[in-house]
């Protein structure tokens, strides 16, 4: 069997999902009724893994909760969590967990950055790593040219070598890039112990080495640049091209297109958590069972609505994400938002986004030629005035919207 490693990171970081990650952790936010880190899980119950490690350097109490759920909804694996005693990189934590990765000797194990949302084609990946007999295999999607320098690019051959790696490249090399998973053949451990030997002689070697500059500290180290790039020169090193759904999720607005991607894969499947088509319902919708939604309101397409949430009669909600104890009243519109844990909006008010498209891989959109948030976000306890009408805009927890907004951060 194979062991598995999610990378969640830690409290530094997930600074660009504020203000939703100011009261939780960005892997257990929930999106299409599960958190993050769920939908990674439930990928992993299709292959056989035993073990699953989240790695990050949040305090060791944070994941407590999720942990002792999931290990009872998903019995078939062990889950732990192993804190690093600070960021030590993609690649630091494999290093410095490499004892309990290699217990029990798996011929090889996945990685899995926390932070992306899609189909998980894993069976796949299994399939040509045992074909090629490959040292590591990598997930990659095609995206756009203009979008594509954000990411790791891969160029590969027509037999899905990969000739040549580069982490968020200056300049155009490929518009195939990583999509942060990663099945790895035990042997890369031997790799980065490699590659951390290397960092050390060049550190001890150079007399303008500062150890407070960001991920210079010794036992940091960098999955992309320090292993995946000099992987490539050796041949061995493959990529599945997923034509399947894709998406990062860094900023708080892209939980929008998350939730949506896999609401539409739960509803695809047949999931019976999921209500029907209805008069009122444009599926996939997901609602709470504890949430009390008028039949006179309008859900739908790709509405997750949360634990306690009130939704009044009247009200509409579209591509949007309705968090726990929320309350939208009556003849209230949402489209394309995020509204927080326990925030209000009143009666006839609108809290609207802007659609994103889904080539683009932004949430920020171009207004009067300034750069604002598709998504429009309300943080935790937020309370909009009936009537009142916001606009692409984030507002910060505890604030209080008495009249009309458009495009602004509201602290
Ligand atoms: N445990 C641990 N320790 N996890 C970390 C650390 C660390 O020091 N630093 C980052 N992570 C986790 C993050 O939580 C995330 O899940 C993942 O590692 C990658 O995060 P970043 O290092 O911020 O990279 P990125 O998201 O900008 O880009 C990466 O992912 C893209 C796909 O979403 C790269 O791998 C890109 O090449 C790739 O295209
Ligand atoms: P579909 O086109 O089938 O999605 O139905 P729809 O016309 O209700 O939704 P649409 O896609 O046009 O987007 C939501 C729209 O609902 C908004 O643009 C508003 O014009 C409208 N709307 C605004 N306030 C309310 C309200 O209180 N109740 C309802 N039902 N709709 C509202």
């Amino acid at each position: 069997s194979t062991k598995a490693l999610i990378l969640v990171g830690g409290s530094q970081r997930g600074t660009r999902f504020r203000p939703l990650s100011l009261d939780l952790p960005k892997p257990l936010f929930e999106v299409a009724g599960h958190p993050i880190i769920w939908h990674c899980l439930t990928a992993l119950t299709k292959i056989d893994v035993k073990e699953v490690f989240l790695i990050g350097y949040y305090d060791e109490s944070v994941f407590r909760d999720f942990i002792r759920d999931a290990s009872k909804e998903f019995p078939q694996f062990v889950i732990k969590y192993l804190r690093e005693y600070q960021p030590l990189g993609t690649a630091g934590g494999l290093y410095h967990f490499r004892d309990v990765i290699q217990k029990g000797s798996p011929k090889r194990f996945f990685v899995l950055n926390a932070d992306v949302c899609c189909s998980f084609p894993l069976k796949e990946m299994l399939q040509l790593s045992d074909d090629r007999e490959a040292e590591a295999v990598i997930l990659g999607t095609r995206v756009s040219n203009e979008a594509a320098s954000n990411f790791g690019c891969i160029v590969s051959d027509p037999g899905k070598r990969v000739l040549h790696y580069v982490e968020k490249p200056e300049s155009h090399i490929s518009n195939l890039i990583n999509c942060g998973v990663y099945l790895f053949d035990s042997s890369i451990i031997f790799k980065i112990r490699k590659a951390m030997e290397v960092k050390a002689k060049r550190i001890a070697s150079d007399p303008l080495y500062d150890p407070t500059e960001e991920g210079s500290s010794d036992d940091v180290l960098r999955l992309e640049q320090d292993i995946l790039g000099p992987l490539a020169d050796e041949k061995n090193f493959y990529v599945y091209e997923t034509r399947d759904f894709w998406r990062q999720i860094k900023t708080a607005g892209s939980a929008v297109p998350a939730n949506a991607l896999y609401l539409q894969k739960a509803y695809q499947s047949g999931s019976e958590d999921l209500p029907a088509a209805s008069a009122t319902i444009i599926p996939p919708v997901y609602i709470h069972p504890t949430a009390s939604v008028d039949p006179t309101a309008k859900l739908g397409p790709n509405v997750s609505i949360g634990p306690r949430a009130v939704v009044g009669p009247g009200a509409r909600v579209k591509e949007s994400i309705v968090l726990e104890d929320a309350e939208i009243k009556h003849d209230a519109c949402v489209l394309y938002s995020i509204v927080g844990w326990g925030a209000r909006i009143g009666a006839w008010a609108r809290v609207e986004g802007t659609p994103i498209s889904v080539t683009q891989h932004t949430t920020t959109v171009l207004k009067n030629g300034v750069k604002v948030q598709s998504v429009t976000i309300l943080a935790k306890d937020c309370v909009v005035h009936d009537e009142i009408r916001v606009q692409n805009c984030v507002c910060l927890p505890y604030k209080e919207l008495k009249k009309d907004v458009a495009n602004e951060v509201i602290m």
